[in-house]
């Protein structure tokens, strides 16, 4: 079984991180978000992995991911044509290589803590044309929702319905025989102009034989800032106690406690008590600081006189803030600094488009 891996678009609601770095590039306890699904695929023994990718991001994404060797599969970087036309669209461009066989789609921001194995499996032996993992969630008004019969079989898929049907959101992880390609040629454009994936389990459902499966672990859609903090959290939780090893230089004194993973040439200097899970990346710079648990830090870090909890940093931003910073993402290259050292007093922002900021 082959698998296609969406790993485009613009992901408007992350700016304006999204700005400059792919939303799947964004790190996720020091990894690339991409990696979490690409090693989902591998462990349930699917190995063939494409990806769909935006035009002319082809050397960025190969920059980071290779050619799948160190995951133990093989991947294959397919550009966007077309412009993007909704996530049923993205499918619809690998025909050329999904034609012939049934295949696994995996949205690339949906991260999750158990296996697909299951699902794979129910697929293949019940026969199913479309099979679709479901997830309990309190929100479904902003997902794809599942509607049932009376009798428990699914009647119809629908998008981020405001009256939303039942409390099963349809997660980004389908399995679909090569069907899918006639069915689109049927498909029209949404009201908001994209071919809707749920469009297609509808017409799955009427065509075909669909299954369902709940995922009961844990599962999330990672489209919004918080989204984001609660997957890096629960990748720090999901490391294992061997992964956490220390390479960095430790001054006398400071205090590491819980899980805590340091790479090599980073120097925790004194007056700093870090409390697991937290991963700090290599030649980093840490002073007079509190770094609390579920805190990501990547290469290059300078964090002097800050407390800082529950966050993504990524590499070489500097804080140096004398206050207290939690639920928050900050770039590459960022910068925050103290009011006091300059005159006149006051908070000096330099925010790029979109930022947020609570002060
Ligand atoms: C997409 C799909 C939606 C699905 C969701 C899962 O929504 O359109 O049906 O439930 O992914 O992650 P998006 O997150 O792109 O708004």
């Amino acid at each position: 079984m082959k698998a296609l891996l969406a790993a485009g678009g613009r992901s408007t609601r992350m700016r304006p991180i999204t700005h400059t770095i792919n939303k799947q590039l964004i790190p996720l306890a020091n990894r690339p978000m991409l990696e979490y699904p690409i090693r989902k695929l591998v462990e349930a023994g699917i190995t063939d992995i494409l990806i769909n990718i935006n035009p002319g991001e082809r050397d960025v994404m190969r920059a980071v991911f290779g050619d799948g060797e160190r995951y133990g599969a093989t991947l294959t970087y397919i550009e966007q044509e077309g412009g993007a036309r909704g996530i049923a669209h993205a499918v619809a461009n690998a025909e050329p290589h999904l034609r012939g066989g049934p295949f696994v789609f995996f949205l690339g921001d949906n991260i999750m803590v158990g296996s697909i194995r299951k699902l794979r499996e129910r697929y293949e032996m019940e026969g199913f044309d479309c099979l679709i993992g479901l997830s309990r969630v309190k929100d479904p008004n902003r997902y794809g929702v599942a509607e049932f019969n009376p009798d428990g079989t699914l009647k119809r898929a629908v998008e981020k319905p405001t009256d939303p049907p039942s409390p099963f959101a349809i997660t980004g992880i389908y399995f679909f025989n090569d069907k899918f390609f006639d069915g689109f040629k049927t498909m029209q454009p949404s009201a908001r102009g994209e071919y809707e994936i749920t469009d297609m389990i509808t017409w799955y459902i009427e065509n075909g034989r669909v299954g369902h499966e709940e995922i009961t672990g844990w599962w999330k859609d990672t489209g919004t800032p918080d989204a984001l903090l609660e997957g890096n959290a629960l990748m720090l939780d999901e490391m294992r106690v061997e992964e956490m090893v220390n390479r960095g230089t430790i001054a006398e004194g400071s205090v590491i406690q819980g899980k805590v993973r340091i790479e090599e040439g980073t120097i925790i200097d004194e007056n700093v008590l870090i409390r697991g899970p937290v991963v700090i990346g290599s030649g980093c710079r840490i002073s007079d600081a509190y770094v609390g648990p579920y805190t990501s830090i990547g290469d290059g870090v300078e964090l002097h006189n800050t407390e800082i909890e529950h966050s993504i940093v990524m590499e070489r931003a500097t804080i140096q803030s004398g206050k207290r910073i939690v639920d928050s993402i900050i770039g590459r290259h960022a910068s925050i600094t103290s009011n006091q050292e300059t005159l006149p007093r006051g908070h000096k922002l330099i925010i790029g488009d979109h930022a947020s900021v609570e002060l």
